[in-house]
């Protein structure tokens, strides 16, 4: 693989050998040396979770870290990214995750690059964000391996999500039995790739395996794609009320950041059926996994 760019460029063999990986760097704790690799950060959008995992599974992998200073680099004097991308190359780096706000700018950047360095997507736009899509699975398939059997709903502003986009192109890859997007009417996708939409949340997760909450994504957000948040929260909230449609061992996950009170309650995101710190420790292997990949 020389770029890691979204679900759909992944064949289920390739999917499969990184969740096997990934897993396996998790109990073994045996982890291959890439010392003369060097790898840089570059998000141009705010991140808690996705950058330190990167920074963490590269220095698991003995591969020295740039984290660029983006409010100090070039961009502010007019250099385009693709200039800045060239100059790390030129200066020894071979891997690069960027974030990026811009639809598949990471896709174009690959395409120019060619084979000189590796491009690593951590999310662009509300296109994609397939590093946490896989690091998803890998923390369903620990508790509930059986995907075909499952029920899994999805539910908040999936319209201007690229988890969801990369969640259902990998839920379609890996044959998941069922999957439910739940949202209001003005949040639900343009374009759906796996699932059934429904505006009820509790058609949407009755019954369901897994229940994946969103953030409203603020930051995309136009006039028009504004909802009353009251009104919001009186009908897509995850509370202990909404949860109790789901099964009762429903596994409860959010890729992060959470906003306690309104998408979920605390009692949720820090009960028992929560997974999404379980989550986030799996993103360091699932990292570790995908950058291996790409070195060999
Ligand atoms: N899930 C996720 O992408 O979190 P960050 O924005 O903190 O990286």
């Amino acid at each position: 693989m020389q770029h890691f760019l979204d679900i759909e460029s992944l064949s289920s063999t390739q999917v499969i050998h990184l969740l096997q990986r990934a897993q396996y760097f998790k109990k073994e704790r045996n982890f291959p040396v890439f010392n003369q690799c060097r790898l840089a950060n570059l998000f141009y959008e705010n991140s808690t979770r996705t950058r330190v995992s990167f920074e963490l599974a590269a220095t698991h992998l003995s591969i020295p870290v740039i984290n660029l200073d983006l409010a100090s680099s070039s961009e502010s004097k007019g250099e385009v990214i693709l200039d800045t991308v060239k100059n790390l190359v030129a200066m020894g780096i071979n891997l690069l995750v960027i974030r990026h706000h811009q639809n598949s700018l990471q896709h174009s950047l690959a395409t120019q690059l060619g084979p000189i360095a590796h491009i690593i997507n951590a999310g662009d736009g509300q296109h994609a964000h397939p590093s946490q899509a896989l690091l998803d699975v890998m923390t369903i398939i620990e508790k509930k391996p059986n995907l075909r059997d499952l029920k899994i709903a999805i539910i908040g502003n999936i319209r201007h999500s690229r988890v969801a986009n990369s969640l259902q192109r990998l839920f379609a890859l890996l044959g998941v039995g069922q999957l439910k997007l739940v949202a209001p009417q003005l949040w639900l996708p343009e374009k759906v790739f796996f699932g059934e939409t429904t505006e009820s949340l509790q058609t949407g997760i009755s019954d369901a395996d897994v229940v994946i909450c969103l953030r409203i994504q603020n930051e995309r957000l136009t006039n028009s794609d504004q909802i009353d948040r009251q009104a919001y929260r009186e009908g897509y909230a995850l509370t202990k009320e909404t949860l109790s449609f789901a099964k009762s061992d429903a596994l409860v996950m959010h890729p992060g950041p959470i906003n306690r009170g309104m998408e979920i309650d605390s009692d949720i995101a820090d009960g028992p059926q929560s997974c999404i710190l379980q989550q986030v420790h799996n993103g360091v292997f699932m990292r570790m996994a995908i950058i291996e990949s790409l070195l060999q």
